[in-house]
């Protein structure tokens, strides 16, 4: 078992329950896409896996840690496994590329190393090969400040491939990317995920990306799972329920326009295929 939901609500300080009722166990291994429309509670839902964000009803467990374990010792040990890629990654400006790769480690090596790290990058090849897997080697030495926002998003996914973590949870790790290069990220990183054995949990804002790569969907509506299934079980009339909020166009990428489009709308046995 990667993690267990069991019931998990979660509640802000203002009063808004952004989750309700969750309940979700993923194995070592799987690849699960979170789909759904904005502010249906995938970031929170991710926050929690993350151990960011401690539910306020029901259990998560993470790993073999329940979340009454989240506040000892243990967590630092916990959170050493798991790499997160953010839509923004939270990387500081000045600091350069390579010291932002090596920083998935950080929690990994022993204090002297990760300060030392820091002072002088220590593992200059391994941060070279990370960032040639998202093309982006050319940057080893720019600062962070210098890149776009698809540029960051991208180390952000070479500091998670350095990495090796246990679970991996990415927050629409490819939205500043153009469809080609999210598509090819997207491959990556699952392939990576596999070849690694790592759980994965992307949020993703492309439905054609979630099918197309994920064996797992899970739909979020309104802080509650809508459904959970293969991806060839998911439904084109399922996908509109879903983003019904959003108007009647799915959130689909432009390179694969015909794939949903063209689909009967109530036909219940058309599978939304896709790449
Ligand atoms: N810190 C917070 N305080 C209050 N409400 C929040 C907070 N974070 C998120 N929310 C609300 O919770 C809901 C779910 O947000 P989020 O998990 O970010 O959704 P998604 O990632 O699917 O867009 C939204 O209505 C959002 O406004
Ligand atoms: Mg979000």
């Amino acid at each position: 078992m990667s993690f267990r939901l069991n019931g998990v609500g979660l509640t802000h300080a203002n009063g808004f329950a952004a989750l309700k009722g969750i309940t979700l166990l993923a194995e070592k291994g799987e690849r699960i896409a979170l789909i759904g429309p904005s502010g249906a509670g995938k970031t929170s839902l991710l926050s929690v896996l993350g151990t960011a964000l401690e539910p306020t009803d029901g259990l998560a467990e993470v790993f073999e840690f329940d979340q009454n374990f989240w506040d000892t010792s243990a967590i630092k040990a916990l959170r050493a496994r798991i790499g997160t890629v953010h839509q923004s990654p939270p990387i500081p400006g000045r600091q350069r590329v390579v010291t932002a790769v090596l920083a998935g480690k950080l929690g990994q090596w022993p204090a002297w190393k990760s300060l030392a790290s820091l002072v002088y990058p220590l593992d200059i090849p391994g941060a070279r090969a990370a960032l040639e897997r998202v093309d982006l080697a050319d940057k080893l030495f720019a600062r962070c400040d210098e890149l776009s926002g698809g540029q960051l998003q991208r180390v952000g996914i070479a500091r998670v491939l350095y990495q090796q973590p246990e679970l991996i949870l990415a927050d629409e790790p490819v939205s500043a990317l153009d469809p080609a290069l999210a598509l090819a990220t997207i491959r990556l990183l699952t392939a990576d995920a596999e070849a690694c054995g790592a759980t994965l949990v992307a949020s993703l804002h492309a439905v054609d990306l979630a099918l197309g790569n994920f064996p797992r969907i899970v739909g979020v509506k309104a802080g509650r799972i809508a459904f959970d299934l293969p991806s060839e079980r998911v439904t084109v009339p399922m996908l509109h329920e879903l983003y019904a909020s959003e108007g009647e166009q799915l959130p689909i990428q432009a390179h694969e326009p015909h794939f949903l489009s063209q689909a009967p709308a109530n036909d219940a046995a058309t599978r939304a295929k896709c790449c």
